[in-house]
């Protein structure tokens, strides 16, 4: 029997990184494969050589029984390979047939027959199921319509063999399971093949038939979907036994610590943001704030930071409101702030781990002298302390912040912000796009600050980590707090339903 796709030995060495290890793999027709591994595994790269953007340094590529050699894209397309990459290599202003042609117009004779093409699209839209036209024009389509349209181009051209590298991250729930609905119900299920690349284990699970892991470059083995758990591929992507589910003892509330009173933050065209919103944080208690992103849930983190100030309302921390607050202000008053957008407010990404390591602190006393001049082996040693307790990888003082992974830079900014022994963090999406080593470390040191007496506000888009982490969950929709329950009271049904704007009395009246 011969596989769609065949990976014997491939290694590929950039200057400084064994990228691939001599990985072996194969690929089934009539299958969806998911390639699963930590941020920086070597998924990417693996993917690039088997569509011919890049050369292995030694290593077989066969494909359908057949060994092949990859020069550029063009050869991998012959073949009947198509990508689909994580950003999109569209043309906005032009329609979805246009965008499909590009780059595959008919080599012979002088122009391009553009009705037959445009027929070509809306057969391959109607026998594919796309809620496409082939007229639309790109920019109108929200971002689940636009992917659909990079895999008509590789339908198009004839894939029978379909990479996606992390094809989800961009779309909603709604949009992920029509993707889903594609792959495995209709395109691998008429004899195709698809590769998939996810960090997201429930995902591979409901999608895939076999699961490959790499860790470190290297393969750690090909495992059937069926009867796999979250728990065996997280062992093997990691390399040891990962708590999934966070353990935590029962709360201790002590004092209230953050009290915020009929906060109102009212936006450029009179809107609400966030209306009339009040609720408390005690010392030793996670409040989790859920909802859809965008229901104001950046807006009240912003405020209560000090980065906007509230049309209305008053914010007390530790019991004292503070006169025009600002963010160095709020800081002051004992409160820590890990921001949504680490590439944009946590890190500076150019600056060097140690400079990261003590931004808004560079003129307190632990780290500048009296004269003004920074203690730069103190804060060399800061460095490589908390790189040491945060399990940064890599450990180093100078290496500039951007070049960290997604978890190992989220550790750097968790590092500082602890590091400040904070009396309130503020925790605004703590685990977005890291891999799941690094999320199961960031939940056990915010558990255990709220063991020592710290107050956590959480606020995240993933359900799931509200509902695992958080002591009470308060939900927000169009700006206000629609809803609470309890840890224990919190059901996925629950509280999806006050996510869609269901007040809880309205539901038991
Ligand atoms: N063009 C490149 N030059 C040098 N190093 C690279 C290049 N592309 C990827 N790497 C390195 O190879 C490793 C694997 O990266 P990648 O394949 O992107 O991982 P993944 O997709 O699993 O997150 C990483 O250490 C990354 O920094
Ligand atoms: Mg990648």
């Amino acid at each position: 029997m011969s596989y769609a796709i065949e990976l014997r030995g491939i290694t590929k060495r950039f200057p400084l990184v064994l990228a691939n290890d001599n990985i072996s793999m194969r690929v089934k027709w009539g299958s969806v494969h998911a390639l699963v591994g930590e941020n920086g595994a070597g998924k990417s790269t693996l993917m690039k050589i088997i569509y011919g953007m890049q050369p292995a340094t030694s290593g077989e590529i066969w494909v359908d029984g057949k060994h092949v050699q990859m020069h550029d894209p063009r050869d991998a397309i012959r073949l009947g390979i198509g990508m689909v990459h994580q950003h999109f290599m569209l043309v906005e202003p032009l329609t979805v047939t246009e965008n499909v042609i590009l780059g595959a117009e008919p080599t012979l004779g002088t122009s391009i027959n553009y009705a037959t093409a445009r027929k070509r699209v809306a057969e391959l839209i109607k026998q594919f199921n796309f809620d496409l036209d082939p007229d639309d024009k790109i920019e109108d389509l929200p971002v689940g319509l636009q992917q659909k349209v990079e895999i008509l181009k590789t339908l198009y051209r004839g894939a029978r063999i379909l990479i996606l590298d992390e094809p989800t991250a961009v779309l909603t729930p709604g949009e992920t399971k029509e993707l889903f609905d594609f792959l495995k119900n209709n395109y691998a299920k008429s004899g195709n093949s698809v590769i998939f690349i996810s960090h997201k284990l429930h995902e591979v699970l409901e999608i895939s038939d076999e699961i490959s892991v790499i860790r470190d470059g290297k393969m750690i083995g090909s495992i059937p979907t069926q009867g796999a758990t979250p728990e065996t591929i997280a062992r093997m992507m990691v390399g040891r036994d990962v708590v999934l589910r966070v353990d935590k003892a029962p709360p201790r509330p002590g004092e209230v610590a953050l009290e915020v009173r009929g906060v109102t933050v009212v936006g450029e065209n009179k809107k609400n943001l966030v209306h009339n919103v009040s609720f408390n944080v005690r010392s030793g208690e996670i409040v989790g704030i859920a909802g859809v992103e965008g229901n104001g849930q950046s807006q009240l983190v912003e405020a209560i930071t000090g980065l906007l100030r509230p049309t209305s309302g008053e914010i007390r921390y530790l019991g004292k409101a503070l006169s025009r607050p600002d963010a160095a202000k709020v800081t002051a008053a004992g409160v820590s702030h890990i921001p949504e957008d680490r590439n944009e407010r946590g890190l500076v990404l150019e600056m060097s781990t140690q400079e990261n390591l003590i931004l808004g602190e560079q003129r307190s006393k632990d780290f500048c002298g009296p004269l003004g001049l920074l203690k730069l082996d103190v804060i060399e040693r800061n460095a490589h302390e908390l790189a040491q307790k945060y399990d940064v990888r890599p450990r180093s003082a100078s290496l500039p912040a951007g070049r960290y992974s997604g978890g190992n830079a989220q550790k750097l900014i968790v590092a500082r912000e602890m590091r400040k022994n904070p009396k309130i963090l503020v925790a605004s999406q703590p685990t977005r796009g890291v891999d799941i080593g690094a999320i199961e470390f960031i939940h056990k040191q915010i558990v255990d600050a709220r063991d020592q007496g710290l107050a956590v506000l959480l606020v995240s888009a993933d359900l799931g980590e509200v509902m695992n982490l958080s002591d009470r969950i308060l939900v927000m929709f169009e700006g206000e707090v629609v809803g609470e329950v309890s840890a224990a009271e919190a059901t996925e049904e629950r509280l999806g339903l006050m996510m869609a704007g269901v007040r809880p009395e309205a539901k038991t009246a």
